[in-house]
C-alpha cells in the first residue's frame, strides 16, 4: 500500500484526476467504480476538465456507482445517483449502457443488488475510488460488515445516518443502503482511498497504522494488493510513521 501525501485538497484532487486519466490512457476500456461525497468532488471536476482538454477517448469506459441510500430517489440532490450524474456522467455525456448506478427507489433492493453484482462479475473493476467515513466505512460497508459478497444491502450505522444529513437540504431518514461490498473492493485491480481535512486524520491513522479489523472496515485496505491512500497534509497529521 502506498501512502501519497499532498499539500492541500486542491493538489490531492488534481493527483486523483491524473490517476484517472492515466488509467484510461493505459486501458481505454477501463471499468471504474466511483464514490460520491464531498471528498472526490474536486477530483471529478479536474477529471472532466482534463479528459475534455486532452481529448481522451473515454467512450469505452464503464462506470459503477459505489453505493446508494435506500428509499432516496435518483433525482434527489443528496443521492449518489444524482451526484455522479451531475458531476461526471452528464458533463462527459457518458452513454447509459456504460453506467451502473443503484436505484434507491427500487421496489426490490435484493434484485437491484443482484443486477449490479452480475455486472461486476461480467466486467470486473479496474479502478475503485473510495472516500472514508468518520467510522472507517468504505462505501456503505459499516463496522462489522461482511466481506463475502460483491454487493450488499446494509443497515446504516448511526454515525452514517447523522453525518449523511449533510448531503440533503432537509432532514432525511437514512436507515439502509446498497453498496459495492468489501470483496469487490479487494478484487478491484487498483484501489484509491482518498481523504482530506483534519477531521479525517484520526481515522486515517487507524486505517493505515491500526490492526486490520472489520470494526474499522477501511483497515482492510492493508490487504489490497495494489492500493494507494491519497491524503492531504491535514488528513495525514496523526500518522505516527
Ligand atoms: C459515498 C461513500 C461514502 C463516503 C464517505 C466520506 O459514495 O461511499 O463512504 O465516501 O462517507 O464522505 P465525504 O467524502 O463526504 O467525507
Amino acid at each position: 500500500m502506498d501512502i501519497l501525501k499532498y499539500k492541500n485538497y486542491d493538489a490531492l484532487s488534481e493527483a486523483v484526476a491524473l490517476q484517472m486519466v492515466n488509467q484510461i490512457i493505459s486501458k481505454p476500456d477501463t471499468v471504474f467504480c466511483l464514490a460520491s461525497g464531498n471528498t472526490p468532488l474536486k477530483a471529478y471536476e479536474y477529471f472532466v476538465e482534463k479528459v475534455k482538454k486532452e481529448t481522451i477517448d473515454y467512450s469505452r469506459c464503464v462506470f459503477f456507482g459505489l453505493d446508494e441510500w435506500i428509499g432516496i430517489s435518483p433525482d434527489d440532490t443528496g443521492s449518489c445517483h444524482y451526484f455522479l450524474t451531475k458531476n461526471v456522467f452528464e458533463p462527459l455525456g457518458i452513454a447509459n449502457e456504460n453506467i451502473y448506478l443503484f436505484d434507491g427507489l427500487s421496489k426490490n433492493p435484493e434484485a437491484e443488488c443482484d443486477r449490479i453484482s452480475r455486472a461486476i462479475e461480467k466486467n470486473g473493476i479496474d479502478l475503485i475510488i473510495v472516500g472514508i467515513g468518520m467510522n472507517g466505512h468504505i462505501g456503505f460497508n459499516e463496522p462489522g460488515a461482511l466481506i463475502g459478497n460483491n454487493v450488499q444491502i446494509v443497515a446504516l450505522d448511526s454515525v452514517t445516518q447523522t453525518v449523511g444529513q449533510k448531503y440533503f437540504d432537509k432532514p432525511m431518514l437514512l436507515k439502509k443502503g446498497m453498496t459495492i461490498a468489501l470483496r469487490s473492493f479487494l478484487d478491484a485491480k487498483k484501489a484509491l482511498l482518498i481523504a482530506n481535512g483534519s477531521k479525517k486524520a484520526s481515522i486515517i491513522q487507524q486505517t493505515i497504522e491500526g490492526e486490520i479489523s472489520i470494526t474499522v472496515p477501511s483497515t482492510i485496505i492493508q490487504l489490497h494488493k495494489n492500493a494507494s491512500v491519497m491524503i492531504d497534509y491535514e488528513a495525514a497529521a496523526c500518522l505516527i510513521n
